[in-house]
């Protein structure tokens, strides 16, 4: 996957991007980040990316000409869409993570103080994306999360492919509890099944343990689910449990 990140900040995703799971992806080749920094499409001579708002108020907008000349220059090496990260968008999950991770090209421009004319918003952005209802000071931690999430999800990114699907959201759950060894820690136990070495108890387990989770946390993500008769007859075990805890 090629992805292009238009920012005025192109030295925060060093760090981030070039490390870990993401930084081994970029060395496997099996995806290219560039990034440009959005000042190096502006004409005049003291490089001004924004002006104040038409209106009035507090703030400053990044200019359309500026915007549009970066845009339309990475669009001429990608033709991935070009997402704008704005808390006005729709807001990330991991469903559209797993739709994204299968682009071949995508574009990310960050916002920076109000945020971008909204001409640019009109006509040049395919789509937008918030990361949560709260205001961050610009797209680029947006841009990072997304990226990061878009990104463990391409075949091949990870070890064990396996492992993104055990997560939480990716089937629809929370995932269920882990523990590492010691069995025993300052008296705290590992559950015995786990230590059982039965695939089948231990797949059952983490099934249940991941209903209770989600029912407990996040009871949401159950309203549409359909629910397969294993996990109807866990959500009566759970049931019970809770009913008898509760006397
Ligand atoms: C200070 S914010 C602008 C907020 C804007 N004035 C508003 O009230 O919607 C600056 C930039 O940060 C980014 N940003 C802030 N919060 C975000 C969020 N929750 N999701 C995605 N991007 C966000 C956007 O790119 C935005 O242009």
């Amino acid at each position: 996957m090629r992805i292009d990140v238009l920012t005025l900040f192109p030295n925060m995703f060093a760090e981030v991007l070039g490390t870990s799971i993401i930084g081994r992806a970029q060395e496997n080749k099996i995806i290219e980040v560039k990034l440009w920094n959005i000042r190096d499409f502006a004409r005049d001579k003291h490089r001004i990316v924004d002006d104040t708002p038409y209106g009035g108020g507090a703030g400053m907008v990044m200019k359309p000409d500026v915007l549009a000349a970066c845009i339309e220059h990475v669009k001429t090496e990608n033709s991935g869409k070009v997402i704008y990260l704005a808390p006005q968008g729709t807001v990330f999950n991991q469903d559209r993570a797993k739709s994204l991770a299968r682009e071949a090209n995508l574009i990310f421009l960050c916002g920076h103080y109000e945020g971008i004319d909204q001409r640019i918003r009109d006509y040049w952005i395919d789509e937008e994306i918030s990361i949560g209802d709260y205001v961050l000071t610009g797209g680029e931690l947006p841009a990072m999360v997304v990226i990061d999430a878009v990104v463990r999800l391409i075949p091949g990114v990870l070890g064990d492919q396996a492992s993104a699907q055990e997560d939480s959201f990716y089937n629809g759950l929370l995932e269920y509890p882990h523990y590492t060894r010691p069995a025993e820690f300052r008296g705290l136990e590992v559950p015995d099944i786990l230590l059982s070495g039965n695939h089948e108890l231990i797949r059952k387990w983490r099934l249940k343990e991941a209903l209770r989770v989600t029912m407990l946390r996040r009871p949401d993500l159950l309203q549409n689910r359909q629910f397969t008769d294993e996990e109807v007859m866990l959500l009566q075990e759970l049931a019970v449990e809770h009913r008898e805890e509760g006397r």
